[in-house]
């Protein structure tokens, strides 16, 4: 007798085929069967309906939030039964529960003294708080960095590269799927090319991943794609490059001459993939996007505030109307927030990107969608975090027709789940795990918006993880059937 059955129901496999009819039958946490399948304790009739394999987020920030919203129902309402953290250098571990969270994860853990010190022990904190999805980890080189150099701005000497190492080769050997950097960031910024070479190097052995926000996403970018070829080429690894935009106008476009240096790369046997978000703007930490001394004013133009502690009235509004309502200069404005009290705490949304170059993206073949979210839900984030898969599904695979319903489902699904070595994850066939979501592909569309963005998603009628079920019509279900998953191992 099977746990569950969903009958009558359009299946798209993950595979990217088309959609083809039938059943599909859950036991004990894993597809049982497909086609037709017998008897079951609970049923639900589909009809009309798709199911696919459950959504991956190959880009998130959210190793705190699995402590502090164990629920992720920002990401489960979308389908997101799995996502990646440790991005863009910065995790959760290596840890010392004796030093700033703040600091050492770039403000993804703040508030929050987990009493862990690898991923062994991050893991089972977070198993003991029953969390709703699955997540794979990343181990970051702006954690490794800090917690070797603090914030030296030099190079690491013999005897600090070699603890850097020692702290990566742990998270790698304990399940963490590869090495993240964060390039623009501190300290990853004052690192050279060889120390971020030297470190990927250690994601060799396991055949894992080097994934990065590269060193320059505007006026460089294509040296720094060049960079990210050099560093995994040298090392021997896998490159997966994160949220991959030309930030600016003047170098919008940019993106297809990236794009062409990675298919180059491809073609003479280089392993390289991408991810990208479905939105115009950016978001981040705010510091990090400014010298005080020298304020981008351009820039400042085009930022949105999203979360500011000092001044929770501006939270929601762009900063240059907040600069003349408060009659200074918008240069001004930027130096009063970061200046305040908590300042540095302060995440902006910032419009830098061209709507043409994500079209540009989502049509290249190893294009995955990663949020990019920031899962801080105090203030107002941006939408991504509520809303990317349903909008990737609802904006630009119906109405724009970018890329077909099969093809952006793979990119979900089997594409991310092989690349970041999901074992049984990213399909729909017999012996998988049953991580499955049910949704009407006419209707499924998010409705997160700048202005009103932590609201859920249409159209999804149901989301499976690990065989539970623990969404349905839009209500957790408090299944807490999420997993810490290993690096190619079940
Ligand atoms: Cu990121
Ligand atoms: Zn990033």
């Amino acid at each position: 007798m099977l746990d569950f059955a969903i009958r009558n129901v359009s299946i798209l496999d993950g595979s990217g085929s088309p959609a083809f009819a039938g059943d599909v039958g859950l036991k004990d946490g894993r597809i049982d069967g497909v086609g037709a399948v017998g008897a079951a304790h609970k049923e639900l009739d589909a009809r009309g309906l798709t199911l696919s394999p459950g959504f991956i987020d190959t880009h998130s920030h959210d190793d705190g939030a699995f402590l502090r919203y164990p629920d992720m129902m920002f990401k489960l309402a979308q389908g997101v039964t799995t996502v990646v953290s440790g991005n863009c250098g910065f995790s959760a571990v290596p840890a010392d529960p004796a030093r700033d969270p703040m600091q050492m994860s770039g403000g993804i853990l703040a508030g929050l003294n987990g009493d862990f010190r690898d991923l062994d022990g991050y893991f089972k904190t977070v198993l003991e708080l029953k969390p709703n999805i699955n997540n794979m980890m990343l181990v970051g080189h702006n954690t490794v960095r800090t917690m070797v150099m603090d914030m030296a701005q030099r190079s690491p000497s013999p005897d600090e590269l070699a603890q850097m190492k020692a702290h990566v080769e742990r998270a790698l050997e304990q399940g963490a799927c590869g090495f993240s950097s964060g390039l623009i960031y501190r300290p990853g910024r004052w690192s050279q090319t060889e120390e971020v070479t030297e470190l990927a190097r250690c994601a060799a052995p396991f055949d894992a991943l080097y994934t990065t926000h590269m060193r320059n996403e505007g006026d460089h970018l294509l040296e720094a794609v060049e960079e990210s070829l050099t560093i995994s080429r040298e090392a021997g690894v896998h490159l997966h490059i994160s949220h991959h935009k030309a930030a600016g106008p003047g170098n919008w476009g940019k993106v297809r001459d990236s794009l062409a240096r990675v298919d180059t790369a491809l073609a003479a046997g280089q392993r390289v993939t991408l991810d990208v978000y479905p939105y115009t703007a950016g978001s981040g930490r705010m510091v990090e996007y400014f010298n005080l001394d020298r304020v981008n004013q351009a820039l400042a133009e085009v930022i949105r505030i999203a979360r500011c502690p000092a001044f929770r009235e501006f939270e929601g509004r762009m900063l240059k109307d907040i600069a003349v309502e408060q009659g200074i200069h918008i240069t001004e404005a930027v130096r009063m927030i970061l200046t305040a009290p908590r300042g540095d705490h302060t995440i902006c949304i910032h419009f830098i990107i061209a709507e043409e170059d994500i079209e540009t993206n989502l049509a290249h073949a190893d294009m995955m969608v990663g949020s990019d979210g920031i899962p801080d839900l105090r203030g107002r984030p941006h939408p991504r975090l509520f809303g990317t898969f349903p909008r990737v599904l609802a904006r630009y695979v119906r109405e724009r027709g970018i890329l077909k319903l099969p093809e952006a489902v793979r990119r979900m699904t089997s594409l991310a789940a092989d690349t970041f070595g999901m074992i049984d994850r990213g399909r729909i066939r017999e012996g998988a795990f049953a991580d499955l979501v049910l949704f009407d592909p006419a209707v499924i569309t998010d409705t997160a918006t700048y202005d009103d963005p932590k609201q859920y998603p249409d159209g999804i009628k149901a989301v499976w993880v690990n065989g539970a079920l623990s969404v349905l019509d839009g209500e957790d279900r408090k299944a807490g059937a999420g997993q810490m998953l290993r690096f190619r191992r079940t």
